[in-house]
């Protein structure tokens, strides 16, 4: 086992299963670019400072530079006996440009450094997050330009209630998404504060350049209390936050999809690349990627629960438990960024099926509220009018009809309020075209949403 960075005060060595036990370099290798950049910054700033000389500094970057080499080209090999990302990178600078390599580490602490690497990585992850939205966005745009003429039965309580468009349907879920991303961004407003210079939890005695670290790694400002700096994993837990809200809203368009596939409900036909076959039957079209994202939802809401449960009663500043909050973000990050990733064009390749869509958004008597409301508009307060057309609609059950089949005589029966021209009224597209109030699913207010959208810099 490698001789310890902080061997000094030990006389013992470390058991293996111990190291093994303790160690997180395992998933933390994946911070080695910041954990360099990070570091480059910090040697730079200690001799802009006079704490090092250039010649050192020089040294050490070039140092730095030839293990990011080594990393990227697969060469470098951590390991396990030196615990973590940070402390195989020390470990080889020292071994590779002598005693020097050790002067990296003044005014810094692991606690403050790894506070900085995941910075240093949540705000690429995040960033990667909004352009994988924006392009789930577009997707549903596009989908619902070319429907906006598409009618479908909106639902409630999986009943058919009133007929929608396709376009208007998709746009829902376009703004779930656009919140979504406001929620990131603001996220990424509080990830891009600088950590390091915290020390281990106090500060540190050095005359260290902190705005001078923030500029050159590009953070908007500079944290302001040490003790909370290096034991704050909040944006850890807002980002699994966000995340799990990304897979609701994932999930729940998963729930439509697979069924909208069903032969049942045939409204949608999602693409070769998405589905599976059955290894017994051989008919089978299953929406395998539908189900595993909305499965992956639980992993992702597990994940934020072990984070705020891994923080809950841990005394201030920095605590080992604290390392436990690597592979729950991780495993969001990838789950979501792949989860957004196929969802983008599975709905781009998904093709609609607006004759079955159409046939059923005239079904299940989905007209009835627009005949309340024209005998309203004749004058009958609406409990009076939503009592007449539930008679009308229990009658055409009875006799196995239809509403708009029913004869103007027949519906007179029921109320005398009813003239000729309430055929114009119970079709699906003048139901659809009359519900024209802001945000209601007119083709006027749906046309108004698209090019509100289109608008915007992002959707150009
Ligand atoms: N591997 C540690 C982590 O992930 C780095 C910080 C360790 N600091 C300490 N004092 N043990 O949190």
């Amino acid at each position: 086992s490698e001789k310890k960075l902080w061997g000094g005060r030990f006389s013992q060595p470390m058991a293996q299963f111990t190291e093994e036990f303790g160690a997180s370099v395992g998933y933390d290798q994946r911070l080695y670019r910041y954990d360099i950049i990070g570091s480059i910054a910090h040697c730079r700033m200690l001799a802009r400072q006079g704490i090092i000389h250039d010649v050192e500094c020089d040294m050490i970057v070039s140092g730095l530079e030839n293990i990011m080499l080594e990393i990227n080209s697969g060469e470098f090999e951590f390991q396990v006996s030196l615990e973590d990302v940070h402390m195989n990178i020390e470990k080889r600078l020292i071994d590779l440009i002598g005693p020097v390599g050790g002067k990296l580490h003044t005014g810094r602490s692991r606690n403050d450094q790894v506070a900085l690497d995941s910075r240093l990585f949540l705000r690429d992850a995040v960033k990667e997050i909004l352009q994988r939205l924006q392009q789930l966005q577009t997707a549903l745009l596009e989908q619902a330009e070319e429907h906006r003429e598409t009618v479908m039965p909106g639902y409630t309580h999986l009943q058919t209630a009133q007929p929608v468009l396709l376009a208007h349907h998709l746009l829902a879920y376009f703004e779930m998404f656009d919140r979504d991303a406001q929620r990131f961004d603001e996220i990424l407003s509080r990830v891009n504060i600088l950590p390091l210079g915290a020390g281990a939890l106090a500060g540190t005695t050095f005359n260290i350049d902190r705005h001078w670290v923030a500029q050159e790694l590009g953070f908007d400002g500079v944290s302001r209390n040490s003790l909370d700096t290096v034991s704050d994993r909040d944006a850890f837990i807002e980002i699994c936050s966000a995340a799990s809200l990304v897979m609701m809203h994932l999930s729940r368009l998963s729930e439509e999809f697979i069924l909208w596939s069903s032969s049942e409900f045939q409204f949608v036909h999602l693409s070769d690349g998405y589905c599976t076959g059955s290894s017994i039957m051989p008919q089978k079209r299953n929406p395998d990627m539908s189900e595993l994202v909305r499965g992956k939802t639980g992993r992702v809401y597990g994940n934020l629960m072990a984070l705020l449960t891994v923080m809950k009663g841990l005394p201030l500043a920095y605590n080992k438990d604290m390392q436990e909050d690597k592979e729950p973000l991780f495993d969001t990050i990838d789950t979501v960024v792949g989860s957004l990733r196929i969802y983008a064009e599975m709905i781009r390749t998904a093709t609609f099926n607006h004759q079955r869509m159409a046939q059923a958004a005239g079904a299940g008597f989905s007209t009835a509220t627009d005949l309340a409301d024209y005998l309203v508009r004749g004058g009958l307060p609406f409990r009076q009018a939503h009592e007449v057309v539930g008679k009308m609609v229990a009658h055409c059950e009875r006799e196995k009809t239809d509403l708009p089949d029913l004869t103007l005589e027949q519906m007179q029966r029921f109320s005398d309020v009813i003239k000729e021209d309430i055929f114009d009224y119970i079709t699906v597209e003048k139901s659809v075209a009359a519900r024209n109030s802001y945000g209601g699913t007119s083709h006027q207010q749906v046309e108004q949403q698209l090019s509100a959208i289109r608008q915007r810099p992002e959707f150009t």
